[in-house]
């Protein structure tokens, strides 16, 4: 049974631009796989802590040595890695705030990020652990940002996920939300057509 993740990172939760555009992806996807398994991780209703030292210590404990606060904190980061593995698609809903990605997707990020379990370094360097993987992002922004410097999640989002070893990415932007209404809706609108392109892609994989 095809497997895919959808994880939410808006503050709006299901209600954000960016929650919205995935959505109608993974409504594409569902019908073009009735027997597909969709699990959601939603960030908003569900945040994962900010990693401090106490948290990054149960990271580095043997697990022999482990405390039972320290166990927790890897059951955590274990369960939230095995979801991940087992998902054949991942769509991630991606709004911009203040120039950078949600903070609670950084601390989703921070817990998956293992040594050992998700990636592992080898004396010619990084080696990601998450292979074969489809990622699919949809982005939602106030301003205008792709294909310019000013763009800091695409290659920020390529090369931590890229680190993990998923490097079959694809973009869906919707930009220009806050320029006026009628800036947003086409945006909107090209978002929804691009997304609709996509989705002939997934009957073919199915
Ligand atoms: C707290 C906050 C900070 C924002 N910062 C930016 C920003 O730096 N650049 C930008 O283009 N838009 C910014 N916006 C606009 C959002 O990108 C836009 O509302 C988008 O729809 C957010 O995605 P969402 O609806 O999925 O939450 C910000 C919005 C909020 C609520």
């Amino acid at each position: 049974m095809k497997t895919l993740l959808q994880i939410r990172s808006s503050i709006f939760s299901d209600g954000g631009q960016s929650s919205r555009l995935a959505e109608r992806f993974v409504a594409a996807w569902r019908d073009a796989n009735p027997d597909g398994k969709v699990m959601v991780r939603d960030l908003a209703r569900e945040p994962v802590p900010h990693l401090d030292a106490a948290r990054f210590g149960a990271f580095l404990a043997k697990p022999g040595e482990r405390t039972p606060e320290q166990q927790a904190v890897i059951a955590h980061s274990d369960e939230l890695i095995a979801v991940l593995k087992r998902a054949a698609v991942v769509v991630l809903g991606l709004p911009m705030y203040n120039f950078g990605l949600p903070s609670t997707l950084k601390s989703y990020f921070d817990h998956i990020a293992r040594a050992g379990e998700t990636f592992r370094y080898t004396e010619k360097g990084p080696v990601g652990l998450i292979t074969g993987k489809e990622v699919y992002v949809f982005t939602a922004r106030g301003g205008l940002y792709a294909g310019t410097p000013n763009d800091s999640q695409t290659p920020y989002i390529r090369t931590f996920l890229g680190f993990l070893g998923m490097t079959q990415i694809q973009f869906v932007h919707a930009e220009g939300l806050a320029i006026s209404e009628a800036a947003k809706q086409e945006s909107i609108a090209k978002a929804h057509a691009h997304i609709d392109r996509l989705a002939p892609a997934q009957l073919e994989a199915a």
